[in-house]
């Protein structure tokens, strides 16, 4: 097994480095010192680790009008084609600090060195390069017009895309960079500037990156970070009156506030808020990739992505032969720290987070539903929950209905299409979804009757970066990814040209 512990002397230098340093906001293009602090604790130990300081709205202010400044200097006369080598210019530098950087979101996140490096890093490069090439692509549209009450000469009309302005990006920790390029990449390629909050608890690769930016040629201002909480740094931002576009991924309580927040100003808002995610798979599943695939759809980061396969529905003829392989791989799973090579699942995120999961563990069981395996805490200073199913749950079930976050998957089964659907549907969330079957008549069925954002077929968590990503009824309005996500963050301008 392998130990729960990180052993932070195994950190290659760099990051060694700098995690040691005392961590402050990056505004203007440089450190910005604040008045209070607060302290990061390693998830695997509930050590503290390192030191970041928390932005006041005085300080998110200097990071808005820095941003608005450089929206009206040189960034805001560079070329599309100079935004898009700076942002190539910054997939390469975050490649070439991958190590370093993977190792301070593992250590910050508890999630697994080989996630981070793929995800953040890897996927992270992948969505600035396909958004680098978004910013010479922006066009508008031209027509010969015809207004009634000018009857001399000739009319033409040419449409502008601009960019939005100033964008307040809010993210999670789950994903922390990764979700973070989401949002700062569409923006950045549409000629936006960037005041970026990252989560409390992972905001060093945050600023890490808003250092290479600089590196890449972005100018001062284009990129700031301010890091703090929501009830303070988070809800100055959301509040401030020069921000023009509030991008936000997290729960939806917090998206719910953001939009209340916002309406009276006609600030532009993306929220991407939480999921509830169904896996069907019907009697002609190819289960040979569909086992694995409903396994790791939640334990995969711990249970910690918004689209994971939360509830997984499966037809009664292969009910418990579904369940049996699933629990196999979930028992088969090594637990332990995140930087150690052997770990196939690290710690969630926090001790707050451990306890919320071990609550609705124990309320499904209250309730009625059947653990097959998992349920019971790790002991120890770590936060860690054991991959945990609970069978043959009832739609009414609270685990059933809530987004979890964490390595727990809720199982049932069904007879027909018409009551997957049903059971499917019944939810608040709108995220994911994903299809197992052959059945072609069935996919399109399937794929027009279910009520989310994202539809996958014979896979689950299929997020590539030109398809939009987002959720309907409370997982969210908007979408990231795609040239959805880059048009959200322009503004039309219509011109009409009299000509004799
Ligand atoms: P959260 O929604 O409170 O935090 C997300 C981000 O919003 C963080 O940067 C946070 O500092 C900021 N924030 C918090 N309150 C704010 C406010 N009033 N104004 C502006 N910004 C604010 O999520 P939290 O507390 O970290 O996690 C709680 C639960 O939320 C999780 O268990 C999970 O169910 C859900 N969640 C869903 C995510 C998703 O990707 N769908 C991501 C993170 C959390
Ligand atoms: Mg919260």
């Amino acid at each position: 097994m392998p130990r729960l512990e990180n052993d932070l002397s195994t950190l290659g230098t760099a990051a060694q480095a700098y995690l040691g340093k005392p961590h402050v906001p990056h505004i203007d293009g440089g450190r910005h010192e604040t008045a209070a602090s607060y302290e990061l604790t390693d998830p695997t130990s509930g050590q503290v680790f390192a030191s970041v300081g928390i932005a006041s709205a005085n300080d998110v202010d200097a990071a808005v009008k820095s941003a608005r400044a450089a929206l009206g200097g040189t960034w805001g006369r560079m070329r599309p084609n100079e935004r898009e080598l700076a942002l190539l210019r910054l997939a390469d530098l975050l490649e070439r600090n991958g190590d370093e950087i993977s190792e301070i979101e593992t250590v910050c996140s508890g999630r697994l060195l080989g996630h981070t490096k793929g995800v953040d890093i890897g996927y992270g490069a992948h969505v600035l390069r396909y958004m680098a090439g978004w910013a010479t692509k922006l066009e508008g549209t031209t027509a010969r017009l015809s207004i009634p009450y000018i009857s001399d000469g000739e009319l033409a009309g040419f449409t502008y895309r601009e960019p939005i302005g100033v964008v307040g990006a809010i993210v999670p920790w789950n994903v922390a960079l990764c979700i973070a390029i989401w949002k700062m990449a569409p923006a950045l390629a549409a000629g936006c500037t960037v005041v970026l909050k990252p989560a409390p608890q992972t905001p060093l690769s945050a600023l890490r990156f808003a250092e290479l930016a600089l590196e890449a040629g972005f100018p001062a201002g284009v990129i700031n970070v301010v890091t703090g909480n929501g009830p303070e740094t988070g809800i100055a931002l959301v509040r401030h009156p020069d921000v023009n576009m509030i991008t936000f991924t997290g729960s939806t309580a917090i998206g719910r506030q953001i939009a209340l927040e916002t309406a009276g100003s006609f600030k532009r808002c993306s929220l991407e808020l939480g999921g509830k995610s169904p896996l069907i798979l019907f009697e002609d599943s190819p289960l040979d990739r569909a086992i694995p695939a409903a396994a790791w759809a939640i334990f995969g980061n711990h249970g910690q992505n918004c689209c994971a396969g939360s509830r997984l529905y499966v037809h009664r003829s292969i009910y418990d032969q579904v369940l049996a392989g699933v629990v196999e791989i979930a028992e088969g799973i090594a637990v332990g720290s995140p930087l150690d090579p052997g770990s196939m699942m690290g710690p969630v995120v926090t001790r707050a987070q451990q306890t919320r999961i071990q609550g609705l563990i124990a309320k499904g069981q209250a309730e009625g539903a059947r653990l097959v395996t998992g349920g019971t805490p790790i002991d120890g200073p770590g936060s860690y929950v054991p991959p945990t199913v609970l069978a043959d749950v009832r739609p009414d079930m609270t685990p059933v209905r809530e987004e979890i976050f964490g390595p727990v998957l809720v199982a049932a089964s069904f007879d027909t299409e018409a009551e997957v659907i049903a059971l499917a549907n019944d939810s608040e969330y709108g995220l994911g979804a994903s299809v197992w079957t052959n059945d072609l008549g069935r996919v399109h069925h399937m794929t027009r009757q279910l009520e989310a954002g994202s539809i996958w077929i014979n896979v689950h968590n299929a997020l590539d970066v030109a398809m939009p990503f987002g959720g309907w009824k409370n997982s969210g309005v908007g979408a990231d990814l795609g040239e959805t996500a880059v048009l959200a963050h322009t503004k039309v301008k219509s011109a009409v040209h009299h000509f004799p």
